[in-house]
Formats: structure tokens, C-alpha cells, sequence
């Protein structure tokens, strides 16, 4: 940016304005540990600050908030001087970036081949340095200011993953910094437990560790799930470090310090961009969140060479990810209608890009959630998309708030059928009460039974389905099944050829099993798991339907109320009807012989499937364990028979092994399906 002359009186005040919420996002963020803000939106704040006081010096002045690294340390702990000012890092957003990050390093080193960098996670906690005096623990700090911190070394000592000796030949003195993080499990498991207490929960992980770790009560600390990952060396005294970063990473691993175990040495821009997309596809399953990768270059030397730029290194780089929150107003509220007549409120936004994609729609949930962010229209709101889930209204920045937004009112009827809206009283949900007469359920209930895991019916998805009961010509399922080639022509864009497709995966799904087909009739509450324990229970659907609530309270974990829908639902002649036809057009199940044991080996066993299998899917292997007489579970308890680990396996069979839960791998599922024998 060029300099210009004196500034005018509105850049003046521009430039105030922005240090006035800079320092009040700090506040927020660093002192409560509780942002508003999207970090994107802070970065850009910054850096329009950062853009003015260049073109303007005249304007810097030592209590910019562009003039430290971080905030101050509060009072409540003792300062501790950092040895080495502790830094931070310049970042990348675009792939251009990181290619003009690695060009500058070969223009200041004059390499023209590839530079060798070592990749790292950029983990989302906040920065420690730890001192270790001939291998003893003796001090840890939190990076604060960048030069001065908070000691927390009672804190970081409850940190089990932090040794309190080294291992081995230890130095006089040696600083290891590196990052505390909470993993994903525990931070849900922390916030669902101050949810359920009343308790204030966390925006993120980030915030949760920032929070335990600076707790004035080290036994508070002492319970939360908190852990580490070392990726660089302060100051040492009596040791001679190596001379490349990766070797340094090695050596803290011979003292027994944690170290990420996804550090990879790479090659060249190139080699960075691949550790990144291969990091970033594997990022939803990792175990903790992290919000891009770090490049450093791994020559020592060359470090050193290269020096630094006021505050962050010129031999390191953060390349983020896209952005998972982002700011934006919501316009308006739609209410969506659910297979069930759940009403779920839907924020149309003005587009924002999150997440790496442009995104208009959010859900907000229920009502209750609406109540609980005070969300109206007109605000100004954070949308968060993460991973594949579904982007939701994350909160709203209340001081935005336009004098003329209007709250969001559940609507009395429902707006697709006109029906009465029902607020169930056990929960937060409102539902229509238009049932099939409802086309919005009916067109929920047809694309539920002609999904996936219930009647897997190909090429009847949400687009035909809306087409199908706009013309008419499809209310119920069993309708489905007498559609021809001549109707499925007329409708847009259906060639002969997918008419066709369409009519065979009609057919084939006709031979279906009796759990397949209770869930796909879309029975409230009544998920996968439930479905196969009234199938193996029952053994066929007669027996089903005439059963009363206290017969079908005998089925393995159904409660009341789950008993109450099903009762609810066999009864109502309309239901009753859409069955009869089903198998009338010859929709029909393997009779289950009896309950006896004799064809269900597997029977009173409950297994659990974690990772990917290679030779199967998952929901198949599950499939394929009930019909054997299992139950298939979705978590591991001390009533887990056992635990089939596949590729990946994760917390499920970490929890497995602690609760000394019998672990099978994928060889011995194999041999329990084809020999048809428990293992
Ligand atoms: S190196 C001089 N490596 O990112 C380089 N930092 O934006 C100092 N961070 O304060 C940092 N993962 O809290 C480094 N693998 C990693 C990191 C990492 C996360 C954090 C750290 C630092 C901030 C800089």
C-alpha cells in the first residue's frame, strides 16, 4: 500500500473505531474466553487496521492493538518473561499464497531447487512453553503478550500428557513450547456436562482449553480433558540441538514429549499443498480440531538465514483452512415440515462463503433453540458450517442488533397443508397435525422408505419424489409401486432409460427384510436399531400389529414412549391400509423362524462396528450380525458382547480396551458371517 498524506478526520475516527472493537473482541476472546466474532472477521479487522496505519504512521501509536501479539495477561497469575520473545505465524489463505511464501524463501536462500519443509497440523488451542531444569518440570507459561506470560505451571501439571520428568540424558535447561488443545470427545462430553448443569458451555475446543488451563483451581484444570502436542524448542543450556526441525521434533520425542504424529517432512510447494489436502480430507476424523497446517522450513541454517519480520518468522507459515464461521444477516424464517410434522425453523441468510462454500440456508433447530440464541429477524448472525454437516445459526452479535428486527414466531398452522400446529409437551418440537393429508410429510415419508437403509429403492430421491406428489400420481408408498413406464415418462426430464432403471429398482426392492421395512415406514422414533429389535421380537408384522403397548414394552429398550408411537401408528386405519397394499403388490420378507435360537446363533449378543471395513460396507455387516439374531449398537458399554475394529478404529475401541470389551477384527467378523456360529 502506497503512503499518503495527512489523514483526513474519517480516517482518524475509522481508525479508532476499529482499535475500539479490536480491543473489545480481545476482551472477549482472550479474557472471557467466549467470542462473538468469527476469527475470519477479526483477521479482517486487523488487517484494515493494519492496511491504514501503514498507509497513515502518523496514526501508529504503541497502544494500537497491531503494536503486540496477543493481550495482556490478566492479574490473577504470576508474569513469567519469556527467555525468546514467543511468535507468531503469518498466514496463508490460497494456494497462491503458500506458492509466494515458498518463492520468497527460495529468492532469500538463492535455492533453485525444491526446499525441504517439515508439515505439521496447526492445532487450535493456545500456545505453552514448558521448562524442564535438568529434565524437572519447573515452569509453564502461556504465550501471552508474545513477551511476557502467565505462569500456569500448577495447571500444566495436571496435564497428563505433559511428563513431569524427562526422559533420559536431560539438559541443564530445556524450553519446550508447544500447543494445548482439547480433544473433540472431551469438549462435547465438558459442554453436554454444563448444559445438563445450567452451566455457561464453550463456543469451541479452543475456548474450553483456554478456559481450563486458566483456571485459578488447578483441580478444576486437574478434570478437564486437556492435552498436548510439542512442536518447537525455546531456550537450552547444556544441549546441542540438532540441525534440522524435523530431527528437533525426534529429539523431544526421545524426552518423552508428545509430538504430533502427523508431522511429514515434504518436498517444495508441492509437497506442501498435497500434506494439505491429504490433512484436510482426513480432518473431520482426526481427534481434535485443527484449522490448517504450518510449513517450516526444516534446515536450521536456513531458518536462521532467513530471520524474522516484527512479529512471525520468515521461514514458517500457517496455511488455514476455509473459514468454518462466517458473519452474515439472516433475512427471514421458513418452517420446514418434517417426515413426522416436525416443524424445524430455517434462516434464509444473505449468501455467505463458509466453510469453502457459498451457503443461504441454516437451520436454527426448534423454537427452544431460537429462544436460547435470541435469534430475530434482521440480525446479524454467525453461521458455522463444519465438515459435511448441516450450516446452522451459530449465535448472534446482539450489539448488531437493527432497531426494526422482529422476533421469529412459530406459526399457528402449518404452511404447507394449512393443518393445526401441535407443540408436543415432552419436547421442544411443534408438529403438524396433517399427517398424510400433509404433502410436505408425504413427500418426507415416500423419500424415507425409498432410502438407503430402509427399502433402498435407486433413482427415487428427493427430486422425483416432489414430483411425484405435485402430479399426484404418488400419497403413499404403496403407491410407488404401480407407477409404469408411461406415467414415470411424463414427467420432466425422465428419459426411457431411467424410466426403466427406476421401475427394475421398484421391483428388487420388493424383497426386503421385515426390519428393513418397519423402518422404512417411518414410525416415530423408530430408527434402525429399533426397527430390527421389533423384527427379531415380533418375526413377522401380524404379530406386530396386534400387539397392545404392554407386549410391545416386552421388546429389548423400548420405553414408553416409544411404545406409545408405535401403538399410535398400527392404529390408524390410514396406516394400516398403506401396509396392506405393500404386500398386496408383493412386498414381502424372509419369515424369521421363531425366536428359539435355533436360526439366530447371535442372539443376546450385542456387537459394536468402529472404522471402515474393506470388504463391506458397515451398515451391511450390521445387517447381516442381526439377522444372525445380534443387536448392533452404536456405542460401546460393559454389556457389549464384543467389538468389531476396523481400519481407523478410534475412541470406540479405545473405550473397548478399557473396559476389557473382547476385540475382533475384520478376518474374524468374516468367519462369523459365513460359519453363521458366534466367534
Ligand atoms: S510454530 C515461530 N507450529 O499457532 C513459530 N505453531 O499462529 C511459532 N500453532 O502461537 C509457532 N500449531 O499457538 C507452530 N505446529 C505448530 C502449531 C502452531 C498451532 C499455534 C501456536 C502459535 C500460533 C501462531
Amino acid at each position: 500500500m502506497t503512503k499518503a498524506g495527512a489523514p483526513s478526520a474519517e480516517i482518524r475516527q475509522r481508525v479508532a473505531a476499529l482499535r475500539r472493537e479490536i480491543e473489545h473482541r480481545n476482551y472477549r476472546y482472550y479474557i472471557l474466553d467466549d467470542p462473538e466474532l468469527p476469527d475470519a472477521e477479526w483477521d479482517r479487522l486487523m488487517q484494515q487496521l493494519r492496511e491504514l496505519e501503514e498507509t497513515y504512521p502518523q496514526l501508529v501509536s504503541p497502544e494500537s492493538p497491531t503494536q503486540r501479539v496477543g493481550a495482556t495477561p490478566t492479574d490473577e497469575f504470576a508474569e513469567v518473561r519469556h527467555r525468546i520473545p514467543m511468535l507468531s505465524l503469518d498466514n496463508a489463505f490460497t494456494e497462491d499464497d503458500l506458492k509466494n511464501f515458498d518463492r520468497r524463501v527460495r529468492e532469500r536462500l538463492s535455492i533453485d531447487g525444491d526446499v525441504e519443509y517439515s508439515a505439521e497440523p496447526k492445532l487450535d488451542g493456545l500456545a505453552i512453553s514448558v521448562i524442564y531444569e535438568r529434565g524437572v518440570l519447573v515452569r509453564a507459561a502461556t504465550r501471552g503478550d508474545g513477551t511476557t506470560g502467565e505462569d500456569v505451571t500448577t495447571n500444566v501439571r495436571t496435564i497428563r500428557s505433559v511428563p513431569l520428568h524427562l526422559r533420559g540424558d536431560a539438559p541443564k535447561l530445556l524450553e519446550a513450547r508447544g500447543e494445548v488443545f482439547m480433544p473433540m470427545a472431551g469438549f462435547e462430553r465438558l459442554n453436554a456436562d454444563a448444559a445438563k448443569k445450567g452451566n455457561k458451555v464453550f463456543a469451541n475446543p479452543r475456548n474450553a482449553a483456554a478456559g481450563s488451563l486458566r483456571q485459578l483451581d488447578p483441580s478444576i484444570t486437574a478434570q478437564r480433558p486437556l492435552d498436548i502436542f510439542f512442536y518447537s524448542v525455546g531456550a537450552v543450556e547444556g544441549l546441542k540441538l540438532p540441525s534440522s526441525h524435523s530431527v528437533t521434533l525426534d529429539l523431544l520425542k526421545c524426552f518423552g514429549l508428545r509430538v504430533s504424529p502427523e508431522v511429514r517432512r515434504v518436498r517444495g510447494a508441492s509437497g506442501c499443498l498435497k500434506y494439505y489436502a491429504d490433512i484436510n480430507r482426513r480432518r473431520s476424523r482426526l481427534k481434535y480440531q485443527i484449522d490448517g497446517v504450518v510449513y517450516k522450513v526444516d534446515s536450521i541454517i536456513a531458518q536462521r538465514e532467513l530471520g524474522f519480520v516484527s512479529r512471525a518468522p520468515r521461514w514458517a507459515i500457517a496455511h488455514k483452512f476455509p473459514a468454518e464461521e462466517a458473519l452474515t444477516v439472516l433475512r427471514d424464517v421458513e418452517f420446514q415440515v418434517g417426515r413426522t410434522g416436525a416443524l424445524t425453523p430455517v434462516a434464509r441468510l444473505e449468501p455467505a462463503f463458509v466453510g469453502g462454500v457459498t451457503v443461504s440456508n441454516a437451520t436454527l433447530h426448534n423454537m427452544d433453540e431460537v429462544r436460547r440464541k435470541d435469534v430475530r429477524i434482521g440480525d446479524t448472525v454467525v453461521v458455522r458450517r463444519a465438515g459435511d454437516v448441516i450450516p446452522e445459526v451459530a449465535r448472534v452479535l446482539l450489539d448488531r442488533r437493527p432497531k426494526d428486527s422482529h422476533e421469529i414466531r412459530l406459526p399457528r398452522r402449518c404452511p404447507v397443508c394449512n393443518s393445526t400446529v401441535k407443540r408436543d409437551a415432552e419436547a421442544a418440537v411443534a408438529r403438524c397435525t396433517g399427517g398424510y393429508r400433509c404433502s410436505a410429510q408425504r413427500k418426507e415419508r415416500l423419500r424415507h422408505y425409498a432410502s438407503r437403509r430402509a427399502l433402498d429403492i435407486e433413482g427415487v430421491g428427493e427430486k422425483l419424489v416432489d414430483q411425484l406428489v405435485e402430479a399426484a400420481v404418488v400419497e403413499s408408498p404403496a403407491d410407488l409401486y404401480l407407477l409404469d413406464l408411461a406415467m414415470l415418462s411424463d414427467l420432466d426430464r425422465m428419459g426411457p432409460k431411467s424410466a426403466e432403471n427406476i421401475l427394475a429398482a421398484l421391483q428388487r426392492s420388493k424383497n426386503t427384510t421385515l426390519a428393513r421395512f418397519l423402518f422404512g415406514l417411518g414410525i416415530r422414533d423408530v430408527g434402525e436399531a429399533t426397527a430390527a429389535a421389533l423384527a427379531r421380537h415380533f418375526g413377522d408384522i401380524d404379530s406386530l400389529m396386534a400387539a397392545d403397548v404392554e407386549a410391545v414394552r416386552q421388546v429389548q429398550d423400548i420405553g414408553p414412549v416409544i411404545a406409545a408411537h408405535i401403538i399410535e401408528f398400527f392404529a390408524d386405519p390410514n396406516n394400516r391400509e398403506v401396509i396392506d397394499r405393500l404386500r398386496r403388490v408383493g412386498v414381502h420378507w424372509p419369515m424369521a423362524k421363531t425366536n428359539s435360537g435355533l436360526t439366530q446363533p447371535l442372539l443376546g449378543m450385542t456387537f459394536v462396528l468402529t472404522g471402515s471395513l474393506a470388504s463391506m460396507a458397515r451398515e451391511e455387516a450390521e445387517d447381516a450380525l442381526r439377522a444372525l439374531g445380534a443387536k448392533a449398537s452404536g456405542s460401546v458399554s460393559k454389556k457389549t458382547s464384543y467389538v468389531i475394529a476396523g481400519r481407523d478404529a478410534g475412541s470406540k475401541l479405545r473405550k473397548a480396551e478399557g473396559l476389557g470389551v473382547p476385540v475382533l477384527d475384520e478376518d474374524a467378523l468374516k468367519k462369523i458371517l459365513s460359519s453363521q456360529r458366534p466367534p
